[in-house]
């Protein structure tokens, strides 16, 4: 399970500006919430880890039970429960303080105004990249369908918000949108450098014996390995849409999951349930899986085998 040096080198990924360590990024929403928590998981081995998803205003997130999982999939409706970016700001430099691995800031927003009043909050902010989390599936009673179902609403936010801010910015969108690389291609139209696909999609669970569902919320957004044959597909369609990378996430648990997923096209590859699953070493056994595979099937670097074997 140790990597050696050379397996280092050939799981090491360049994503925009930074070269990253290996492809493996932190998911929004998987515990990195404080300098110390994104310090923790940094520490296990991410190539870069991102912010749980935070918000102009404080949100208490929905009441318990929040949470249900099995060995398929996990189901949450914590509903974006976070401190706010003021409150915040002071635990993003504190953590690039500690540690230099690449760091991406997930905000939420209800509208066009309110994620561009996000971008500005952040701009004294040190991080690598902005991730619009446009695509939450928990909070529809409150705020209406996500803003990822629309390439209109997408375009124009990703639009407006990379007119306030120099960072670069990626689009996380939904499997649930019918026409994702449409989606896809209107978020490059508009300026944006990166993709993540993709968040959870729409659940629910119920006790039989209780008869009635179990999260508090009723509907909760589905992660884990369920998700990952969409993932894998939402990941294919965007790649052949635009040229921008691809963050591409969705129930990966294993090293072959992670080089299916680059086959698919992505160039990074987004990990949260698998944490839930294997526990924080879940990077480092699935990094030491991926150059277990390399080293089987003679792959000399990633970027030999990204998108190749689904073209047209
Ligand atoms: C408990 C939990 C909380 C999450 N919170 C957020 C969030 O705040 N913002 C966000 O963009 N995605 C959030 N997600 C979605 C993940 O970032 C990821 O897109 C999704 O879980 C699919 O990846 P996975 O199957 O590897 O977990 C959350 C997921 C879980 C399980």
């Amino acid at each position: 399970m140790l990597i050696n040096n050379g397996c280092k080198k050939m799981l090491a990924v360049k994503f925009l500006k930074n070269t990253l360590n290996n492809p493996l990024v932190l998911a929004s929403g998987i515990r990195g919430t404080t300098a110390a928590s994104l310090n923790y998981m940094a520490k296990k081995g991410c190539g870069a880890v991102t912010l749980k998803s935070v918000s102009v205003e404080a949100r208490e997130g929905h009441p318990s039970p929040v949470i249900v999982s099995n060995k398929h999939y996990i189901i949450n409706a914590v509903g974006l429960s976070n401190p706010s970016i003021a409150a915040t700001t002071a635990e993003i430099a504190k953590f690039k303080s500690l540690n230099s691995t690449p760091l991406i800031v997930s905000v939420f927003a209800r509208n066009i105004y309110e994620f561009t009043q996000a971008a500005e909050m952040l701009n004294s902010s040190p991080f690598d990249l902005l991730e619009l989390n446009l695509s939450c599936p928990n909070v529809n009673q409150e705020f209406g369908q996500p803003l990822a179902y629309s390439s209109l609403a997408v375009g124009e936010i990703v639009k407006a918000v990379k007119a306030k801010t120099a960072t670069p910015v990626s689009a996380k969108l939904s499997a649930q949108a019918w026409n994702i690389a449409e989606i896809a291609k209107a978020a490059e139209d508009n300026g944006a450098d990166a993709i993540t696909a993709v968040n959870t999609i729409s659940g629910m669970v119920i006790d039989p014996k209780m008869r009635c569902p179990i999260l508090s919320n009723k509907i909760g957004g589905i992660s884990g390995p369920a998700l990952f044959p969409i993932a894998l597909r939402c990941v294919y369609e965007i790649y052949r849409a635009v040229k921008i990378p691809i963050i591409g996430t969705g129930g990966v648990t294993t090293g072959e999951d992670a080089m299916t997923m680059i086959m698919a096209g992505a160039t990074l590859v987004g990990v949260g349930s698998a944490v839930y699953y294997r526990g924080a070493a879940a990077f480092k056994k699935i990094a030491a899986e991926m150059a277990d595979f390399m080293q089987q099937e003679k792959i000399v670097s990633l970027d030999e085998i990204r998108g190749r074997y689904v073209s047209n």
